[in-house]
């Protein structure tokens, strides 16, 4: 079995990217992802727009990477999709179109779950990439999420800690729309961040017992924070634009990195591999090479292409679950809220 060529055709459509890519067994030969630029002018995702979006993405898309992999449709093995969680429109949009294509080809269907996808990303055989050990700790950041997960095994994870309201991309995101920065702020943080003093203006970390996370407090101090100070003083933001984003960013990284300590702390496992669009952040970045250097941790990113959301790390569970045969049927459906082991 495992000599075989195996070809998964794996289908991403849970928020607001449409992707499909083709591996064979764990590399990967194609990974498209049609991005949707309409949400950029309502400054967020609009989940009817993101459903109407994937419609039309998902037949080119999935024609792109099976062009790009020069396979035929006729040599795939199998069809993965997110199943979810995510918005219960656009998943509907992926896993009918899973559903329909493995029927007409007569070959088998393979659900999975999109946060379990972030995590075994790190099993893409990708030569710049190093795959992690058991056990480790994976956690997810991204618009969408923020999670720690003790993963024991590939379909062996616990999740230890989440956020109990915004995710920590939408943290970066929201605070930056606060500063006039456009949607997604995230990266024009991280670039005004690397110019400013991170000690500059002081946000105050939420309290959240254990390791789970909360960022809505944040927000609201930074909007308090710049009211006031504009009233002072109108150009205030433009005036201080580097300090404000690397003291945002300061506090956000503050509040991942003490988590992580806690998770390590209570675990006793020190390897992290982390996914999700945040994981581009410079700062975070660096903070974890500091933490390999002063506290002996294993630390691994993958590259970012399999960061964002993406369906190649769909792909990577649907080649490790085709090697199990857990295979699904034909009334499987769309699931919103899916946690990781359920
Ligand atoms: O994984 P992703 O592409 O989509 C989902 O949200 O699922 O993540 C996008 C998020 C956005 O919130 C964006 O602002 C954030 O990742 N992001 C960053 C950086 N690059 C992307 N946040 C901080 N620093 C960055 N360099
Ligand atoms: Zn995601």
């Amino acid at each position: 079995m495992v000599n075989k060529k195996i070809y998964i055709l794996a289908i991403e459509s849970s928020c607001d990217d449409t992707s499909a890519a083709i591996l064979c067994n764990t590399k990967v030969l194609s990974n498209v992802v049609a991005t949707q630029e309409i949400h950029k002018q309502y400054g967020g995702v609009v989940p009817e727009l993101a459903s109407r979006a994937h419609q039309q993405n998902i037949v080119p898309v999935v024609h792109q990477a099976l062009a790009k992999a020069n396979i035929d449709k006729k040599q795939l093995s199998a069809i993965a999709f997110t199943r979810g969680p995510g918005l219960m429109g656009s998943l509907l949009v992926g896993a009918s179109f899973a559903k329909s294509l493995s029927l007409g080809l007569n070959i088998p269907l393979i659900e999975v779950n999109h946060m379990e996808a972030h995590i075994l990303a790190h099993f893409i055989d990708d030569e710049s990439m190093t795959v992690p050990e058991f056990p480790f700790l994976g956690m997810t950041i991204s618009g969408g999420h923020t999670q720690i997960v003790r993963v024991n095994n590939y379909f062996d994870m616990e999740v230890l800690g989440e956020t109990l309201d915004d995710a920590v991309g939408e943290a970066f995101d929201k605070s930056a729309k606060l500063m006039g920065l456009p949607y997604p702020g995230g990266p024009l943080v991280d670039k005004n961040a690397q110019l400013g003093n991170p000690r500059a203006f002081d946000f105050p970390k939420p309290k959240v017992e254990g390791l789970n996370f909360s960022f809505s407090g944040l927000k609201t101090s930074i909007l308090y924070f710049l009211q006031r100070e504009t009233k002072k003083n109108p150009d205030f933001v433009a005036e201080n634009i580097n300090d404000i984003c690397a003291s945002v960013q300061y506090t956000i990284l503050e509040i991942l990195m003490d988590k992580l300590k806690l998770a390590v702390k209570q675990t006793g496992i020190q390897q992290i591999a982390i996914g999700g669009g945040v994981a581009a952040n410079s700062g975070i970045r660096e903070r974890l090479k500091e933490a390999e250097e002063t506290l002996g941790w294993k630390t691994y990113i993958p590259k970012f292409q399999y960061c964002t959301d993406n369906a190649a790390m769909i792909g990577i569970v649907g080649y490790l679950k085709f090697l199990e045969k857990q295979f699904t049927d034909q009334s499987v459906g769309a699931k919103a809220r899916y946690a990781i082991g359920s």
